[in-house]
């Protein structure tokens, strides 16, 4: 009989899972706003095809590093980033980079969801439109009903494509804005507190389709709730004070964290 130690387990686990390739590279990442430093030398790597939790107390800084991953820093007035960033071999502060086409390539969903005040078909053809992804009706009709199918949306929305986006349930409007991000064919999706603003049910749902869109994009999801990041995630970096404490297998985060900031957080004894 051939029994593993949990400790050889656990690192089986963890070679696995090292085998995985990155899909962004971030080296020694700092980021301030004006006088105001809001991230310290942060060195973390974003996993190919897995769901990586951002996790820690208010203020710590994780909005500001998933926002670092696709420049929407950019549009901060006075924010300022250090460091190196790559996605795949492109280094994503090089200035001949298009931030267009990087924000197609990593799309973002946020807090709130924010449906263009337009039918729920021109919300999800606004990308492929801009982008020149489509150019027939019957191309535009293809990449609608795909990516309302991918976001779980589309048995829900299929007999009104032609309502208002902004007429749907809270957590289909958030199935609709994660559609309109699939649409443009993103290679990474940065999700911040996505469920923040739904119900249970509407929560569950959209956490079922994290766990389904892994397959074929990588996820960087921000989420104050450690249920929600042990639920969706298979890697967890955990900051505290503008620093990475520590990124882990997320089981291992949870059971059997190497840091104790980290073991102090999930007990509950702050943040
Ligand atoms: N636009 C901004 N201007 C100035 N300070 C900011 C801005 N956004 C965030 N900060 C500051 O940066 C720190 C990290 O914030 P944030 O990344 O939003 O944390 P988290 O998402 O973990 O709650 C906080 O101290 C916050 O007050
Ligand atoms: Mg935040």
């Amino acid at each position: 009989m051939n029994i593993m130690s949990e400790a050889a387990v656990e690192k089986a686990l963890d070679q696995k899972m090292n085998t995985v390739p990155y899909k962004m590279i971030g080296k020694d990442v700092s980021v301030y706003y004006g006088e105001k430093r809001a991230l310290f030398d942060v060195n973390l790597n974003i996993r190919e095809n897995t769901v990586t939790a951002l996790i820690g107390p208010s203020g710590c800084g994780k909005s500001t590093f998933l926002r670092t991953l696709n420049r929407m820093n950019d549009t901060i007035e006075n924010c300022r980033v250090t460091g190196k960033i790559t996605l795949d071999e492109d280094d994503i502060y090089d200035p001949t980079i298009d931030v267009v086409e990087l924000r197609a390539r990593v799309g973002m969903v946020f807090q709130k969801p924010n449906p263009f005040p337009k039918s729920i078909y021109d919300n999800v053809a606004y990308g492929p439109r801009i982008h020149g992804l489509a150019r027939t009706k019957s191309e535009f009709d293809d990449v609608v009903e795909t990516s309302l199918q991918k976001a779980g949306l589309w048995n829900e929305v299929k007999d009104r494509l032609q309502e208002p986006g902004t007429g749907l349930s809270g957590g289909q409007q958030q199935r609709l804005c994660i559609a309109r991000a699939v649409a443009v064919s993103p290679e990474v999706i940065l999700m911040d507190e996505p469920c923040s603003a739904l119900d249970p049910i509407a929560t569950a749902k959209v956490e079922e389709l994290i766990h389904e869109l892994r397959s074929n994009f990588t996820i960087v999801i921000v989420t104050h709730s450690m249920q929600q990041a042990a639920r969706v995630s298979q890697r967890t970096a955990m900051f505290h004070l503008g620093n990475l404490v520590e990124e882990n297998d997320t089981d291992k985060m949870f059971t059997n964290p190497d840091d104790q900031r980290t073991q102090d957080y999930i007990m509950g004894r702050f943040g």
